[in-house]
């Protein structure tokens, strides 16, 4: 029979419980989600759901967090997360890398300076992504079908690829985290986003297939799915068609879209010591949008 694994935090739980006469009990639930030491990597981190996942990483403790993104120089919004996670003071770092993920040289060779820099590579969040404008399935052109892929899959993968590599030569574990969508198991109504729905499901495919691969190496990949949330993406639809945000919301039982700050909890699980046992699965955070 397989041994079973103990916990970095041992004695925990009951087990504590059980040990109370020996060990000074002391609550131990929020040092599971610390990051304290880790050091990841976020791609499209220079704003929206990837740069609020990177500042949870920081304020959850992680030692660095690199942002990868297409801009030559990052944005104010990410400028001024830097030094919001400056002067937290808790020795955090907020780093910016300008590259596109679709290089997977490039992606591999920024993977190895963070390793030789860094000499550890723990979490690794996949959330550059593009979501073109609507256009007929059965005219989609082949193009850009081509350029939705080569990012939102390709990308996806070289992201996993540049840190995943590094996970395994130092061999400390890692969590991996593909930032797929509702989009990838349901298809969003009366929108005409074929290659973003094909791409999504892809994406999380991709993750139980390497979650299986990497699971011996105690590499973790899983999805996260959020529903709709209001970002530059999804502003790109809303700003221009207002009745989207009352259809959108009507379209789930909270009646309202989501924030990017309420991925902070579920993005900190999941690259911590909270979600040891947990591979190959899709995370879905969209207000219900499923459930109906
Ligand atoms: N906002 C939502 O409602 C929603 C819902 C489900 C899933 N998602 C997914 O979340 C992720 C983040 O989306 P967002 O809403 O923050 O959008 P966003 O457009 O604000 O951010 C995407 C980021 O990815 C970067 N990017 C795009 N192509 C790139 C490339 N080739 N190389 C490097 N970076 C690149 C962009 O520059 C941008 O900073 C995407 O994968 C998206 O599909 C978003």
């Amino acid at each position: 029979m397989q041994s079973q694994s103990i916990s970095r935090l041992a004695p925990i739980g009951v087990s504590a419980a059980l040990e109370a006469d020996s060990v000074q009990p002391r609550p131990k639930i929020f040092d599971e989600f610390a990051l304290t030491d880790r050091v990841g990597m976020v791609s499209g981190g220079n704003r929206g759901l990837g740069l609020e996942m990177a500042l949870a990483l920081c304020e959850a403790g992680a030692r660095v967090i690199y942002c990868i993104d297409l801009p030559e120089k990052a944005s104010e919004e990410w400028t001024k997360t830097k030094t919001f996670v400056d002067k937290l003071n808790n020795g955090s770092r907020l780093e910016y890398i300008s590259a596109d993920v679709t290089d997977q040289e490039k992606m591999w060779k920024i993977g190895e300076e963070i390793g030789e820099k860094e000499k550890r590579m723990d979490v690794c969040v996949a959330a550059a992504g593009i979501l073109k404008s609507h256009t007929n399935c059965l005219e989609y052109p082949a193009q850009q079908f081509q350029d939705v892929f080569n990012v939102n899959v390709n990308g996806v993968l070289f992201t996993a690829q540049a840190a995943g590599r590094q996970m395994a030569k130092f061999g400390n574990g890692g969590s991996i985290i593909l930032i797929a969508s509702m989009s990838g198991s349901i298809t969003n109504r009366d929108h005409a986003w074929v290659s973003y729905n094909s791409s999504k499901s892809a994406v999380l495919q991709m993750a139980r297939s390497m979650a299986c691969e990497l699971g011996p190496k105690n590499i973790r990949v899983n999805t996260l799915s959020p529903g709709h949330i209001y970002t530059k993406m999804t502003a790109a639809y809303i700003d221009a068609q207002p009745h989207l945000l009352e259809k959108w919301s009507n379209l789930n039982p909270m009646g309202r879209i989501g924030r990017p700050d309420e991925l902070r909890g579920v993005i900190t699980w999941l690259a911590s010591d909270a979600s040891t046992f947990c591979t190959g699965s899709d995370i879905v955070v969209n207000g219900g949008h499923h459930a109906w």
